[in-house]
């Protein structure tokens, strides 16, 4: 079969990364979180003290852009790919609440979107990718064979955030979450640059009622389809 470009967008907490590291693995394609690479840039902004609750140097953040170098790698133990700045693991720093409450403003600047997905497009050059965010399949690969568009109802996402953060030990409330969520979307599709939007093209799929292993199923169908008729 062919190898094809995948591009999965949508809301944020809606399950596209965890969809998307499923049928890459199942049909031995390369996984990109794309979201991951902007939440990176924020870690690198709040330890350089370059952004604050009330403040966002931007210029100084322009300046260390060179400085910030973003891959990805395969963690053996979770058989997933682990984000690296700079050579450290940043994995578990990046999902943080606090990085998700910045990640916005981060992810709306020009120069910032720039530099990521001139990135993603040399990750994505030798095809065989599946790649998850907001502007894949609209900005970074408007020609990918396959798009589809996630969304749920804002609630149901939370509560999964919430789910996960808990898991891993975090301490948090329900009602920050929700209402960060619904600030992220606000923000994410308002923005001047590149806002999250559906491609003409893309499918949608809600995923508010389906379980894991459904729209796992649903994702392969439509892969199968695609990838055939190429
Ligand atoms: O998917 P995520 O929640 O990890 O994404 C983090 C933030 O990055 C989200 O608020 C929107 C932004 N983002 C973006 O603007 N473009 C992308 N391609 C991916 C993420």
């Amino acid at each position: 079969m062919k190898k094809i470009t995948i591009a999965i967008d949508g809301h944020s907490s809606c399950g596209k990364s965890t969809m998307a590291k499923d049928l890459a693995r199942e049909i031995g394609y390369v996984y990109i979180d794309s979201g991951a690479m902007y939440r990176a840039v924020t870690l690198f902004a709040l330890k350089e003290g370059m952004l604050t609750k009330d403040a966002f140097d931007t210029e100084a953040l322009q300046k260390r852009m060179g400085d910030i170098r973003i891959s990805f790698r395969l963690n053996a133990e979770t058989g997933k790919p682990d984000t690296y700045l700079n050579d450290t693991c940043v994995e578990n720093q990046i999902r943080t609440l606090e990085v998700s409450q910045h990640v916005s403003r981060v992810a709306a600047i020009g120069f910032v979107r720039e530099a990521m997905v001139e990135q993603q497009r040399q990750m994505g050059e030798a095809k065989g990718v599946i790649m998850d965010g907001r502007d894949i399949g609209t900005v970074v690969f408007p020609n990918a064979e396959m798009k589809v568009f996630v969304t749920a109802s804002a609630e149901v996402r939370a509560k999964r955030r919430y789910d996960e953060l808990t898991a891993k030990g975090e301490t948090c409330n329900l009602d920050d979450i929700l209402q960060n969520v619904v600030e992220r979307d606000r923000i994410d599709s308002t923005r001047a640059i590149s806002p999250l939007r559906q491609a003409p093209d893309a499918i949608v799929l809600d995923n508010t009622n389906l379980t894991i292993a459904e729209q796992k199923q649903w994702l392969l169908d439509l892969y199968r389809r695609i990838a055939e008729a190429d």
